[in-house]
């Protein structure tokens, strides 16, 4: 069924103005119209490479049906979410990377600012947390503010052997058991289908364990609309029908091998121009307190995807430009001045919103004060998007490149069509470097350092190997 009426869905178009991108508007140091022309043929095999290869699992590709092929997995998170709702005080997310990353991104889009904070009755779910580091001092603090038999934790790991959800996990059921609780009446595994810990757990534990399945052909950082993302926001009371829904719609909205009609494979190709030409650095800065945890959900998908050694050819081509976070317009105050006069390195991406979520209007004071004045009478909306459009301006008249994603207003349906469009934009970004997207070698080989570290059974070459690096030299030790 569809969601909202066609008039409505087409008001909540998420957009991509890409002018400050251009000659037209940056001279020299702009991209011209016949650079884009130059890539047509190699920008249509990336759109093709995604689209034949759509849904597949063994290329990692599941991602791009999930907005069609979850409607029985959608039901049944819903009941859940219900019963969770009613029956704990406490939702806490363990996991790391692609499985704590997209859940906290949308928590903070879509839901108040404070909710933890608000009082019972105002909140429409339990109080939430996301555990997605190892670091002592955070889960103490996390483990004094819940009651853990009164807490629905929900372990998200595809693998079930990544060591810091494992640790979350072992600490966590520790705590359950000695208290005891009966671990399946307190815990929802989000993971492989048949493989993995999670799975070997839930069996020891007599197949108890409330299950959702990380399908196969969906790799961590893709994850969000599948169940890591869903049941979290479901137990939030996120329309999470709206989040693939808006998805389907961007969807469709990129479904032309041109750039300029199709708003993701813009952004790549803008991207890939700009990385040809040195623009080593990609700001992200989200105009809008609720979207500040994109940037980190989307550093984590640019970075891990397209940050790559080898090409499909077997070339040494060490791809990939840096992803950095910034917040409008708290970053004006601290990293705009480099963006502005700084090395010509960088592409920004704004976030731009038409409506915020409520009205602030401004009172009138001060008036025999001019630098204070005229501020009353606008609203902080005002405020916010003006700052928004003057940054954008003094960065194009710096020379530097920039473009704009429009988002009418952050709800559920844009939000949905923000994740899917710069999924999209990723993997054509991936295509166009000839790249494997899909896959992070560099952090398989961190994790198994860290098995070797605290001395896992099969990985004693590789301690032997650390243990041979050359001894720590006290004279660089100041
Ligand atoms: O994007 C990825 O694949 C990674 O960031 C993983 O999500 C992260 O390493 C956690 O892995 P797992 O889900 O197996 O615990």
């Amino acid at each position: 069924m569809a969601y909202k009426t066609k008039e409505w869905r087409n008001s909540m178009r998420v957009t991509v103005d890409y002018n400050n991108m251009m000659s037209k508007f940056l001279g020299e140091k702009g991209i011209k119209d016949s650079q884009i022309r130059e890539l047509k043929d190699k920008a249509e095999k990336a759109f093709l490479y995604v689209a034949e290869n759509r849904g597949k699992d063994e290329l990692y590709m599941g991602w791009t049906e999930l907005p069609y092929n979850q409607e029985d997995i959608v039901a049944d998170i819903l009941a859940t979410a219900k019963e969770v709702r009613k029956k704990f005080k406490y939702f806490v997310v363990l996991g790391i990377g692609g499985s704590a990353l997209g859940p906290s991104m949308v928590y903070n889009a879509l839901c108040h600012l404070h909710y933890n904070e608000l009082p019972n009755g105002k909140r429409k779910g339990p109080k939430f947390y996301v555990e997605d580091n190892v670091d002592p001092v955070r889960m103490a603090a996390l483990l004094d503010v819940i009651e853990p038999e009164k807490t629905c934790f929900n372990v998200i790991s595809k693998s079930g052997a990544t060591s810091e959800t494992m640790t979350q996990y072992l600490i966590i059921s520790d705590i359950l058991q000695k208290a005891g609780v009966d671990l399946a009446e307190n815990m929802i595994f989000t993971t492989d289908a048949c493989r993995g810990n999670l799975i070997k757990i839930d069996k020891a534990l007599g197949g108890k364990v409330k299950k959702y399945v990380l399908p196969d052909g969906v790799g961590g950082r893709f994850s969000e609309l599948c169940p890591v993302g869903l049941l979290p926001a479901a137990v939030l009371g996120i329309d999470i029908k709206g989040l693939l829904a808006g998805a389907a719609y961007m969807d469709s909205l990129c479904s032309k091998p041109n750039v300029n009609s199709n708003p993701a494979l813009a952004q790549a190709v803008l991207q890939y121009i700009s990385m040809k030409q040195g623009k080593n650095i990609h700001v992200l800065m989200p105009y809008s307190d609720n979207l500040k945890l994109i940037a980190d959900w989307y550093c984590q998908l640019w970075a891990e995807s397209l940050g790559k050694a080898v090409d499909y050819d077997g070339n040494t081509v060490n791809a990939g430009t840096t992803p950095v976070k910034s917040l409008g317009v708290t970053d004006q105050h601290s990293q705009v001045q480099l963006y502005i006069e700084g090395p010509y390195d960088k592409v920004i991406t704004f976030i731009s919103v038409g409506k915020y979520g409520c009205e602030m209007p401004i009172p009138h004071g001060c008036e025999d004060i001019p630098d204070v004045g005229f501020l009353g009478g606008h609203s902080m909306q005002e405020l916010i998007q003006a700052e928004n459009k003057a940054t954008a301006y003094a960065l194009m008249m710096a020379g530097r490149c920039n473009y704009t994603i429009n988002m009418p207003e952050v709800n559920a349906f844009t939000m949905g069509q923000l994740m899917y469009m710069l999924e999209l934009q990723t993997a054509y970004a991936g295509a166009l470097l000839n790249i494997n997207t899909f896959n992070q070698p560099g952090v398989e080989n961190g994790k198994k350092a860290t098995f070797a570290l605290l001395g896992k059974k099969g990985y004693e070459g590789q301690k032997q190997e650390m243990d041979s690096a050359p001894e720590i030299d006290t004279k660089y030790i100041v």
